[in-house]
C-alpha cells in the first residue's frame, strides 16, 4: 500500500520522541518535546518522517506520486490517544441504578444489592453475541471521534466460564473488524457471581481450573486482570490467580487499591504486572514497592469524578520519580464515557498534573501499559501512522485547559483519516 499524506504548516508537532523512549517517568514526565512549525509525512500505515518548514526541501526526493497534502495551516498534530483500560464491551447501561448513586448510596452498597457488575453480568448472560458487537463498535467509532487509536478492552461481565468466552470473542472480532488497535484482558475475577456467594474460593478454582486454560487454548487473551479490593477479590485469591495466569505467559494488568488499601498494588508487582489501575489508596508502601519495577502505575480520574471517590495521589507519584498513565476505565457502572479529551483535563484539574505530564500520561504511558508503546504513543520514525490534528488552537496548554469542548479536528489511524471534522 503506497498511501501517503503530508501534513504541512504544523503550528507544533508534539511528543517526538526516540525509540528507545517506552515510558516517560517522574520529572521527566513535565518534559513534552516538539517541533514548531513543522511538516510530517506518513507512508502506508506508518510515521516515514517529519521536520522543520525551513527543511522542507529535503521532502522532494522522499515524495511519492500519490501523496495527500493536508495544510494543517496552525494546527496542531500529536499522537492519538492511547486508552490502556476500559470495559467498553457491555449490554445497556445502568443509569437507573445510578439514581440510588445520586441519592446516597455507595458504589459498593449498589453492588452489595445484586446492582453493579453483577447487574451487567445477568444482561451480558441475556444479550446476543451480534448485540454485544453492534454496541461496542459504536463505542469504539465515538472514541475514535475524540481521538482515541489504539484501546484495551476487558471481559469480566460473564463470570462464568462461557459467558467470558463469548465476552473475549466479542473482542476478538472488533480485533477483526475496527480500525482502532484493541489489546484483549480477560478479568473472569471482576465480581463473586451470586450463586458463589459464600463460596468465593470456589469460584476462584473455576478461574484456576477452568477459565484460564479455556482462555489461554483458544488465545483470547492478551493480559489477565483481577479486582484486588475490598469486598471482591483478596490478596491471597490474587496471588492465585495471577500464579495461575502466568503459567499460561498471561501477564497482569489489575485493579488495585480502588476503594482501600488492599495490597494489590504489590501483589501486582510481585507478579510483575503491566500496569496496576485505579491507585486512589496509595501511600508510601505502596510507592516505594513500585518505584524500580517495570509497572506502570494507570490512574483513572474518570471514576472518581463520577463516583465521588478520593482522587489517587498524582502529583505526589510524580514528584516520588513514578510515571503515570491515565484512562478513561470506559464502564457503565463507574465511569460512562470513553473521552480521552475529558480525562486529559482531570488530569490538570483533579490531579494537579501539569499539560505536559497529562498528555504523557494518555499518549506514551498509556501505550506503555498496553505492551504496544514500540509502535503507538509518540511521533517516532517508523511507528504508526495515528495522529490527531487539532481545531486552531492557541498552544497545546489548552488541550487540558478547554475541558469539554472537542478539540480535535482530524484522526489518522493507520496512515487513513477516520475523522474528519474540517
Ligand atoms: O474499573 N472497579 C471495578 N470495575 C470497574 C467497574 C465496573 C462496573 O461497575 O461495571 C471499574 O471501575
Ligand atoms: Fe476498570
Amino acid at each position: 500500500m503506497s498511501m501517503a499524506i503530508l501534513i504541512k504548516n504544523i503550528k507544533e508537532l508534539l511528543q517526538v520522541r526516540n525509540e528507545e523512549e517506552l515510558k516517560i517517568s517522574g520529572a521527566g514526565m513535565a518534559r513534552l518535546p516538539g517541533i514548531k512549525n513543522a511538516w510530517l509525512l506518513t507512508e502506508g500505515d506508518r510515521i516515514l518522517d517529519f521536520g522543520r518548514m525551513e527543511e522542507i526541501n529535503r521532502l522532494s526526493s522522499l515524495l511519492p506520486e500519490d501523496v495527500q497534502s493536508i495544510d494543517a495551516d496552525a494546527k496542531m498534530v500529536l499522537p492519538a490517544f492511547c486508552d490502556s483500560h476500559t470495559h467498553l464491551v457491555y449490554p445497556g447501561s445502568r443509569e437507573i441504578e445510578y439514581i440510588d448513586k445520586i441519592r446516597g448510596l455507595s458504589y459498593e452498597e449498589i453492588a452489595k444489592r445484586g446492582g453493579g457488575i453483577l447487574n451487567s453480568a445477568k444482561k451480558l448472560h441475556e444479550t446476543p453475541e451480534e448485540e454485544l458487537l453492534e454496541s461496542a463498535l459504536e463505542r469504539l467509532d465515538e472514541i475514535i471521534g475524540f481521538g482515541t487509536a489504539a484501546v484495551e478492552i476487558k471481559s469480566g461481565y460473564g463470570l462464568n466460564t462461557l459467558d467470558e468466552l463469548k465476552m473475549l470473542r466479542v473482542i476478538k472480532s472488533l480485533q477483526d473488524i475496527s480500525p482502532v488497535k484493541i489489546v484483549s484482558t480477560f478479568l473472569g475475577a471482576h465480581a463473586i457471581p451470586a450463586e458463589y456467594k459464600g463460596r468465593q474460593e470456589e469460584y476462584v478454582d473455576l478461574l484456576i481450573n477452568e477459565m484460564i486454560p479455556r482462555v489461554a487454548a483458544e488465545e483470547l487473551a492478551d493480559y489477565i486482570d483481577v479486582f484486588c479490593d475490598r469486598g471482591f477479590f483478596t490478596v491471597e485469591d490474587t496471588d492465585r490467580i495471577l500464579n495461575a495466569g502466568m503459567k499460561y505467559g498471561l501477564r497482569p494488568k489489575i485493579h488495585a487499591n480502588e476503594l482501600d488499601y488492599s495490597g494489590g498494588i504489590q501483589i501486582g508487582v510481585k507478579y510483575n504486572a503491566l500496569s496496576v489501575d485505579h491507585l486512589e489508596y496509595t501511600g508510601d508502601a505502596e510507592i516505594k514497592a513500585l518505584l524500580h519495577s517495570e509497572t506502570m502505575p494507570t490512574l483513572l480520574p474518570g471514576a472518581s469524578f463520577f463516583l465521588g471517590l478520593v482522587y489517587a495521589p498524582a502529583r505526589k507519584m510524580i514528584d516520588a520519580g513514578l510515571p503515570v498513565a491515565m484512562a478513561t476505565d470506559f464502564n457503565p457502572g463507574s465511569s460512562p464515557s470513553g473521552n480521552m479529551q475529558f480525562i486529559l483535563s482531570l488530569g490538570s484539574i483533579a490531579y494537579r498534573m501539569l499539560p505536559e505530564e497529562a498528555i504523557n500520561a494518555v499518549t506514551i504511558n498509556g501505550a506503555y501499559a498496553m505492551g504496544l508503546s514500540e509502535e503507538y504513543g509518540s511521533i517516532t520514525k517508523g511507528k504508526k501512522a495515528n495522529l490527531i490534528i487539532t481545531k486552531k488552537i492557541p498552544s497545546y496548554e489548552f488541550l487540558p485547559y478547554a475541558y469539554g469542548s472537542d478539540k480535535v479536528e482530524t484522526v489518522i489511524i493507520d496512515g487513513k483519516i477516520m475523522k474528519n471534522n474540517e
